[in-house]
């Protein structure tokens, strides 16, 4: 409280609108999106089904779902001047890649003033469709190589591998990334979301909101945890260590990453398709070491269940991307890539039923100070 306001800092267990997009309840880690479980979803949906759930709010029928894969992956396509922006950007970090060229891809957008529903649903797709194209070919450029064409005849998840490995993947790794997708697609009024909102309740376009989400997905508090995850998986070596990195850590006042939700004082429901997927990946590609150390490191940490702390869906993320052979600056922009349709639903919903937003900051400061002038001032 200061004086007789309340002060609600990150606005914390604050409700800012209704939504229909997804429900989560953090206290028993349940998570719907449009009315569908999460674990249907990742075990038995596809990202593009998920996807046409997510902007559509109902599944779709076979031709549905046909006719809105077609125009996922006829939406594929760079400008070629977007391609010349990414260029300029070789030795940018990959998000500040996605959030330039995503940005770039604007100028180029025939509907990207229109904000209604029937063009911001359009321009959502074509965004989703267009942001692994913008995270493989920065990669193949960075590494001085050409980047690779999409190929029409693959699902969106193989299709990035195969734009950012230059080789069409195994079916199974393709679907460890598509489950990813379906995993990181929609989450609420999460960070990013919500700059997504604060954007599109200025009525701003839909490509300004995505580059806001965008944007708040960068920190390590948000989307950057999976590879903080990997490196501290790397630093700690062997499981038999891991127990003692995190007693130091938590003795320092560190954090260890991949723990702790503001919304879920139970498991994160998403986290345990990612364990699962974790260790069979380790196990085939003949290092199980990197599940074992972060098994251990959950071990290590049960004692702080009791104070809501449980695995969050990045935990097991990182391992898996650096085991599919994933660069792991690259890991937020895979989080970004699935995140897209969650965003447009989002900035959807913000323009239907549109208030801006805009909250006030309690004045802490001096009050009614003398300006003197700067040969006054000593
Ligand atoms: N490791 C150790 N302690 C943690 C922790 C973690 N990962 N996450 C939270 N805590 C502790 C805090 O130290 C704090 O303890 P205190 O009350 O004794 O000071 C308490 O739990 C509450 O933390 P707080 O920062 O208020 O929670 P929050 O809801 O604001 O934070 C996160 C949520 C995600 C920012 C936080 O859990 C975190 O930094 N996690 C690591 C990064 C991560 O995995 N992010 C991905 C999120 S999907």
């Amino acid at each position: 409280m200061a004086g007789e306001v309340e002060i609600k800092k990150g606005l914390r267990d604050v409700y800012i609108d209704r939504t229909r997009s997804s429900f989560i309840d953090g206290d028993t880690g349940k998570l719907l999106y449009r009315g569908y479980s999460i674990h249907d979803l990742a075990e038995r949906s596809t990202f593009e089904e998920t996807v046409y759930l997510l902007l559509h709010e109902k599944l779709p029928t076979q031709k549905e779902l046909d006719d809105f894969d077609a125009q996922l992956r006829a939406s594929r396509y760079l400008p070629d001047e977007v391609v010349q922006v990414i260029r300029l950007l070789h030795n940018a970090h990959p998000m500040d890649g996605l959030r330039t060229a995503g940005s770039a891809l604007s100028a180029f957008d025939p509907e990207v003033k229109d904000n209604s529903p029937e063009a911001t649903l359009r321009k959502g797709i074509r965004l989703t469709a267009q942001a692994p194209t913008i995270v493989a070919a920065h990669a193949s450029i960075r590494e001085r190589r050409d980047p690779i064409e999409p190929n029409a005849s693959l699902n969106h998840a193989a299709n990035f591998l195969y734009m950012l490995f230059g080789h069409e993947p195994h079916q199974d790794e393709a679907r460890i990334i598509e489950k990813d997708f379906i995993l990181h697609a929609e989450h609420g009024i999460n960070a990013s979301a919500f700059a997504a909102r604060i954007t599109a309740s200025t009525i701003a376009d839909l490509h300004a909101a995505i580059v806001s989400g965008i944007s708040a997905l960068k920190g390590p508090a948000h989307g950057g945890a999976a590879e903080a995850v990997m490196k501290m998986t790397i630093d700690i070596g062997s499981e038999d260590k891991a127990e003692e990195y995190v007693r130091q850590t938590l003795e320092s006042k560190g954090r260890i990453m991949g723990f702790g939700h503001r919304v879920y004082r139970a498991e994160d429901p998403r986290a345990r398709h990612l364990r699962n997927e974790c260790m069979a990946l380790g196990e085939k590609r003949g290092h199980p070491e990197w599940f074992r150390i972060l098994s251990r490191v959950e071990k290590a940490m049960q004692p702080h269940r009791s104070r809501g702390i449980y695995v969050n869906v990045d935990f097991w993320a990182g391992a898996i991307y650096y085991l599919l052979g994933i660069p792991a600056d690259l890991f937020i922009s895979i989080f970004a890539m699935g995140r897209i349709p969650g965003w447009t639903l989002q900035a959807m919903e913000q323009y239907s039923d549109n208030v801006l937003i805009r909250p006030l900051l309690y004045y802490d400061g001096p009050m009614d100070l003398e300006y003197v002038p700067i040969s006054q001032r000593g």
